[in-house]
């Protein structure tokens, strides 16, 4: 320790939600103080705490060794919004509570720091305006990949660039789910339980397996990379739900893997906002993430190709984003810098509203996989319809199967419009009504 902390500064900070995040801050923060210090110059202590189950949470605290300095905790989190803080950590969650208190802690010019997504993703215009109103900072780099610090590479670091286009992993929970499906086989259910027990799924989990969470980050990552409003209301969403593990098999055995990506391009004509489950060539870095991790490829102008790769969730992973965010606060109020980074990356007025494309409009590759009726001309009407709407077919694979009736044919077409291909599937589903029609996106990236 090479400071003398006697003298030091005491930033005081109310945290609401002891969870999973939770915890694992006040951890961090008490564990690492002294090289927190060393970075932030001043001392950061959790003095207020709300959780609703107050003697639960008492016992945590006194439980926790290295927490010497005891926070007052709260049954009501709008109690520590008005309480003599420097600055709240939101750590509860959803768009009702967390919201209330954010809003009075911003009326009580109280800074900042949240790891909620989808209260950013949905409310981020208001609570910015109600903090440049109130001269405080709110900041939410947990909100998007966990410990990966991608919030602080769009804002800051990639300023220079012209940004092209970004794809990411960014659920930790599907990634672990179809990375424990691919791998070992398992099911579905017995996977989303052991995320759940881990610590990486939302309270409610079909924000994971449905794609919303990762449409929550997608948006706000938009949102810095090109400048325009969050526009999660306008993204494309598809979860992992209808994956089935013959997907994963056919995808494997044609040099793909399966993953739900988010996806934002700048493209000529608009934005695309997209996240749904896509096949990668097994050799794209991407489709090589596996378990919870998280990453996010962004392509700039100037810089080329970045990855940014780590724990998207968990505990002390998303820990590590909060208290970065705490410290990079604590030094903006220590040289009176506040503003000095602006929360979606660009000058407030100078986001521009790019329209975001319908998903109808979209150019990507397709894999299709049909079930039907093993007889004669099936094959025909599936690529004359193809033929009608100019999709080029780059493969096809169809198996000899003994004694059924039914067949999977997959086909991985040429880059189409997302439209064309739609109508190509509606003639085929009108001509021979397939059993299961799987549409499935392919990107090259
Ligand atoms: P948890 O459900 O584990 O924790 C939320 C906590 O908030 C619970 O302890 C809950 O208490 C408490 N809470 C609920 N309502 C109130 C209230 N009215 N007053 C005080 N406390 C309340 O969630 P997480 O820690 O997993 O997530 C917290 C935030 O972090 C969310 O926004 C999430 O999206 C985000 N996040 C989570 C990550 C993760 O890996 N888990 C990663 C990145 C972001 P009770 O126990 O009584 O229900
Ligand atoms: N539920 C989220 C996930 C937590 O699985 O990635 C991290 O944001």
């Amino acid at each position: 320790m090479l400071l003398d902390t006697h003298d030091l500064k005491t930033i005081k900070v109310g945290l609401v939600g002891l969870g999973t995040v939770g915890k694992g801050t006040l951890e961090v923060l008490c564990r690492n103080q002294a090289e927190i210090i060393r970075r932030a110059g001043v001392k950061i202590v959790v003095t207020h705490i709300a959780s609703r189950d107050v003697q639960k949470t008492q016992s945590i605290i006194d439980n926790m060794q290295s927490c010497v300095q005891k926070p007052k905790v709260h049954a009501n989190a709008i109690e520590v919004a008005n309480a003599d803080i420097d600055v709240l950590v939101e750590l509860i969650g959803g768009c009702t509570i967390a919201k209330d208190v954010i809003f009075q802690a911003i009326k009580n010019q109280k800074h900042i720091v949240t790891a909620n997504k989808a209260l950013i993703a949905n409310h981020g215009k208001e609570i910015f305006e109600l903090a440049a109103k109130n001269n405080v900072l709110v900041v939410f780099e947990a909100a998007v990949a966990g410990g990966v610090p991608i919030i602080k590479a769009l804002r800051e670091g990639l300023s220079a660039n012209h940004i092209h286009w970004l794809a990411g992993i960014v659920n930790g929970t599907t990634n672990f789910i179809l990375s424990e499906m691919d791998q070992k086989g398992l099911n579905f259910e017995d996977v989303l339980k052991e995320a759940q027990a881990l610590g990486y799924a939302e309270s409610d989990p079909t924000f994971d397996i449905e794609g919303i969470d990762a449409g929550h980050k997608t948006s706000i990552m938009a949102s810095l990379a090109f400048g325009i409003p969050i526009q999660f209301d306008k993204a494309y969403i598809e979860g992992i739900t209808k994956i089935q593990s013959c997907d994963m098999a056919y995808a494997n055995e044609l040099g793909y893997k399966i993953k739900l990506l988010g996806i934002a391009k700048n493209s000529s004509n608009g934005i695309e906002l997209r996240i749904h489950p896509a096949l990668l060539p097994k050799e794209h870095i991407l489709a090589n993430v596996n378990g919870a991790m998280n990453a996010v490829m962004v392509s700039g102008d100037a810089v080329g190709q970045t990855l940014y790769y780590g724990k998207g969730a968990g505990s002390e992973p998303t820990a590590s984003a909060v208290i970065a965010d705490l410290v990079d606060v604590v030094r903006d109020i220590n040289n009176h810098s506040l503003g000095r980074v602006p929360p979606l990356a660009f000058q407030n007025d100078a986001l521009i509203n790019t329209p975001v494309l319908d998903i109808s409009e979209i150019n990507t590759r397709y894999y299709l996989r049909l079930k039907v009726a093993d007889k004669a001309g099936t094959m025909a009407i599936i690529t004359s319809a193809l033929a009608q709407q100019n999709i080029s077919i780059r493969a096809v694979l169809q198996k000899e199967q003994q004694n059924k009736s039914q067949i999977d044919i997959i086909i991985l077409t040429d880059i189409a419009k997302e439209n064309d291909v739609n109508n190509a599937v509606e003639y085929i589903n009108q001509k021979i009504n397939p059993q299961d029609i799987v549409k499935i996106r392919l990107e090259l990236l």
